[in-house]
């Protein structure tokens, strides 16, 4: 199998890289610097090298180095950002630098041509973020491209096949980015680009057979996508050795616990164990109004309900969990701030008592995990559906949660998604949220004190930014009468129009 290696030296985009070479069909394999030898590097075959970023100046004296007989290997090497300032010193080059005029965001790029820039135009923009340069480039180098504040944005060695980029050309920003990198993979280093999602899943099935072998497995089952993935996956690698906790904790949507249960029961013959926990749940979080204490409550009582079921089954040894890449970062793990700590990653309680943790799809955007999933044979009415917050409800219940107010908003939420999809419209996730107000309303001759409703939608690839749905009036229309008819309580609904930034997806 061809693979390229993202070889890490501290940035935050390394998992990014990996994605945008992926996508072209090409496996791409993280490495930290410092955890891989050149001899590995030389015998793994390897078809090219990428430099990521890191935060470091190639001067400081524990700044990220690596052996400088990596350029004469052989293998095309493409740096990014302090990758590419790396070559430059490797190779003989100096770094600057650029005190008061660093720079940072869209930047116009001006590229000469070279195998690299096929098909790019001469000005361009691309996305920036530095404070060094390169000040002096290396003998058999030469500069490709610039920018007013960057003498060198690129240099390349066509002879030896090495290039190096100072802007990010796998952050969407970079209006070629993708090119970049395809002339890179496909130009340079001569991939075929046949890698599909079935290899992620042999390498990954393969090795946790390997690793997992006579363990007694344990899946966290929420439902959602991820973790009927992450579910099928492990089913594969360790079959009968593995069962899977589904835990109701009543805040799921309506009929969700039912469909899953038939799924993993009914089509994969799993081992299933569902524990109806709503009322221990909706204990815990009784006059909890606070969101972020919502969800390490719902993270901790997960826990706590896997436990006592490992200890109703004798010692489990691991517990597989379906988080995916976005939670990581989302959650503050890399380098952005927390925004939400999501309850697969940050509730988790520190005390546990299995011996270790398998996140299988970690690595992995929402849009691959559906590919893995679609590969595994799961439905594509589940594969495919909208994602499901684990906190489920609570997260969508403004305030206080209650037996009487999560009934009253599986009831809205089901109506507005029956209608849209009836209408065909398919926005990227949307659902009800049951808000903190009450208001006044009337309904025949009587004044009405009732529950307002508000619909989300958004539509977005990454759920890190996405815009407010334009759903049509019409639909609206219809999902209104219909809530206000059809659930007692409501007598009031409405549309949230907010992007994200500055709003979130969820409300809490
Ligand atoms: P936000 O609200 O952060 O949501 O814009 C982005 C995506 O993450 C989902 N989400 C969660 N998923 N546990 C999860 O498993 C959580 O606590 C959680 N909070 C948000 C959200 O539904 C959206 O798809």
């Amino acid at each position: 199998m061809e693979k390229i290696l993202v070889l890490d030296f501290g940035g935050q985009y390394d998992l990014l890289i990996a994605r945008r070479v992926r996508e072209n069909g090409v496996f791409a394999e993280i490495k930290p610097y410092d955890r891989i030898s050149l001899d590995e590097i030389i015998s793994n075959g390897y078809k090219g090298i990428i430099f990521t970023g890191g935060p470091n100046s190639v001067y400081d004296s524990n700044s990220p180095h690596y052996d400088p007989a990596i350029l004469g290997i052989g293998i095309p090497v493409l740096g990014i950002c302090y990758g590419h300032q790396l070559i430059a010193y490797m190779a003989g080059g100096a770094i600057r630098s650029a005190g008061s005029i660093s720079e940072y965001g869209k930047t116009e790029l001006a590229a000469y041509a070279c195998p690299i820039f096929e098909n790019v135009p001469q000005k361009s923009v691309c996305w920036m973020s530095h404070t060094d340069y390169v000040s002096s480039v290396p003998e058999g180098f030469e500069t490709v491209a610039f920018t007013d504040n960057c003498p060198c944005a690129a240099m390349a060695d066509v002879r030896r096949r090495i290039y190096g980029v100072q802007f990010h050309p796998e952050v969407t920003h970079t209006e070629y980015g993708k090119t970049i990198l395809r002339n890179f993979l496909f130009g340079v280093c001569g991939c075929a680009g046949d890698w599909k999602m079935d290899d992620f899943i042999e390498k990954t099935v393969a090795k946790y057979k390997a690793e997992l072998k006579g363990k007694r497995v344990l899946c966290a089952l929420s439902g959602g996508v991820d973790s009927s993935v992450a579910a099928a996956l492990m089913h594969r690698a360790v079959g009968e050795n593995l069962t899977c906790v589904f835990v109701d904790h009543g805040l799921l949507r309506k009929n969700e616990g039912d469909d899953v249960e038939s799924v993993f029961r009914g089509k994969f013959n799993m081992k299933l164990i569902r524990v109806n926990a709503e009322d221990r749940f909706l204990t815990r979080l009784k006059g909890v109004c606070e969101p972020e204490k919502k969800r390490k409550i719902i993270g901790e009582e997960f826990i706590r309900v896997f436990e006592e079921q490992s200890r109703v089954l004798g010692k489990m040894d691991v517990l597989v969990q379906g988080t995916i890449y976005p939670d990581i970062i989302e959650s503050g793990k890399g380098d952005a701030s927390t925004i939400k700590s999501h309850h697969n990653v940050g509730g988790l309680p520190s005390v546990m008592d299995f011996e270790s943790i398998v996140e299988p799809l970690k690595e992995l955007f929402k849009d691959e995990v559906r590919a893995v999933g679609l590969q595994l044979g799961i439905p594509e009415k589940l594969v495919m559906r909208q994602p499901f917050p684990g906190p489920g409800l609570a997260v969508r219940i403004i305030g206080e949660i209650t037996k009487a107010k999560a009934d009253t908003l599986r009831e809205a939420d089901a109506i507005f998604r029956e209608e849209l999809e009836r209408a065909g419209v398919r926005p990227s996730q949307y659902f009800a949220v049951l808000t903190d107000t009450q208001s006044v309303g009337v309904m025949g001759d009587a004044r009405t004190y009732g529950h307002t409703v508000a619909l989300r939608a958004v539509t977005t690839d990454d759920f890190m930014t996405a815009d407010w749905t334009r759903i049509p009036y019409e639909v609206l229309e219809t999902v209104s009468r219909r809530i206000t008819n059809e659930v007692k309580t409501i007598n009031r609904v409405v549309y949230d129009i907010t992007s994200k930034p500055p709003a979130t997806v969820e409300w809490e």
